[in-house]
């Protein structure tokens, strides 16, 4: 398929490669949010004016297409926030916070991305719970034994990306969640790297809570999902209030908070991303979410093979099924090479990827990342390996 009609960003010389961190935005997103600011710019729930009633309603239909798409039972379950990090931090201090007690044990893993790490080690500090990690395999995946292995009886939540952003492994969660609920362990979904690029459906997981960034599917930056179970959900308590979750406040002890979903939605929302996002997410249906899963794939193998050709190119993940690829040239840091490769307009990432904890089993700190997407090209990769198999990269990285 070629995309360069609805990508402006695919019609300059840029090849982008950085679809981890965040993907490039089609025109019917960005003309989406225009329309919005041009012709109907106004709050969303608070006007009695039809633009402002628009705004509400457009609003609303993209929570009844996040729904849709990622087959929640209520809409009601389906929480605006700036991204995957807010929401995972909604999670675990709204909710957690008050359910673990001293002890209490959390289950990871060192290949989290930060947002899944660093609150519950605050938590840790603060209440004392227990952070534990689940021993990956060789290849730095995620086996339902090794998540056996590590539940004792105080083990109270798992907390797992679905796919991870250095190694993008797809963890089996159906089977670990299966086996969490049967011991009564909970257990929370990052799907920042999943949702846009592999069917994600939260009922068929059972997942209790689910995070995802807009800015990684297509969608603005500063827009997220907070996916949970309604009545885990309702238990959550605000991190923020103010205006548009409340329905009065009289005193401390006079204060009526609305129902879900704006309970959890204190403030004006970012309406013009959140409307971009219905967008994106029209885009992303009409390609068809296993038709991605499966470019992605193909691609990702055919870098793989052309990288096998580039004799001093080391892979971590290369037999990871999947859209990343984590690899490092020898003897050059990973920055060095980023900075190279960006002389031929070639965008990847570099360095440990906020997955800070990764280091320990990969025995490196910094990484050449290639997170792929649909748009991405056959064509695009021929230049990438051209560029990499050439003795310039080491005149210029090492001065040789
Ligand atoms: N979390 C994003 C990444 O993996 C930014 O690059």
């Amino acid at each position: 398929m070629n995309y360069k009609e609805d990508f402006p960003m695919l019609n300059t010389d840029i090849i982008y490669f950085d679809n981890g961190a965040t993907t490039l935005k089609p025109k019917c997103v960005i003309e989406a949010m225009d329309d919005y600011y041009c012709n109907y710019s106004s709050n969303a729930h608070r006007g009695d004016y039809k633009i402002s009633i628009k705004a509400s309603s457009e609003l609303e239909k993209v929570r009844e297409k996040v729904r849709n798409f990622i087959n929640a039972d209520m809409s009601d379950e389906i929480i605006f926030t700036q991204g995957s990090t807010e929401s995972l931090n909604m999670i675990i201090n709204g909710y957690f916070k008050n359910k673990l007690t001293e002890d209490d044990e959390v289950l990871i893993t060192k290949s989290e991305h930060a947002s899944n790490i660093l609150p519950w080690f605050e938590l840790e500090n603060e209440i004392n719970i227990k952070v534990k990690y689940i021993s990956l395999t060789e290849d730095h995946t995620v086996t339902i034994d090794n998540v056996i292995n590590c539940i004792t009886d105080k083990t109270k939540v798992i907390s797992l990306a679905q796919v991870t952003n250095v190694i993008g492994d797809v963890r089996p969660l159906k089977e670990i969640i299966k086996y969490a609920h049967e011991h009564g362990i909970l257990v929370v979904v990052d799907a920042a790297q999943s949702v846009g690029h592999i069917n994600v459906d939260v009922k068929d997981l059972d997942a209790d809570f689910l995070a995802f960034s807009a800015h990684k599917m297509l969608g603005p930056t500063g827009v997220g999902i907070l996916y949970g179970k309604y009545e885990l959900l309702n238990e959550l308590k605000p991190i923020n209030y103010g205006g548009g979750m409340n329905v009065s406040f009289a005193s401390p002890d006079k204060i009526e908070y609305k129902e879900l979903p704006y309970r959890l939605e204190p403030g004006t929302q970012n309406i013009a991303g959140i409307i971009g996002f219905g967008r994106a997410i029209d885009y992303i249906n009409k390609i068809g979410i296993d038709n991605i899963e499966e470019y992605c794939i193909n691609l990702k193998e055919y870098l793989v093979n052309k990288l096998k050709n580039i004799n001093n190119v080391k892979m971590y993940n290369a037999d990871i099924e999947g859209s990343t690829l984590t690899f490092n040239i020898n003897n050059i840091f990973a920055q060095d090479t980023a900075i190279y490769l960006d002389k031929y307009n070639i965008c990847v990432r570099s360095g440990s990827h906020c997955a800070k904890k990764l280091e320990d089993e990969l025995s490196i700190k910094n990484t050449v990342r290639i997170s792929l997407y649909f748009y991405n090209t056959k064509e695009e990769i021929d230049k990438l390996v051209k560029a990499l198999d050439n003795d310039k990269i080491l005149e210029e990285s090492l001065g040789v």
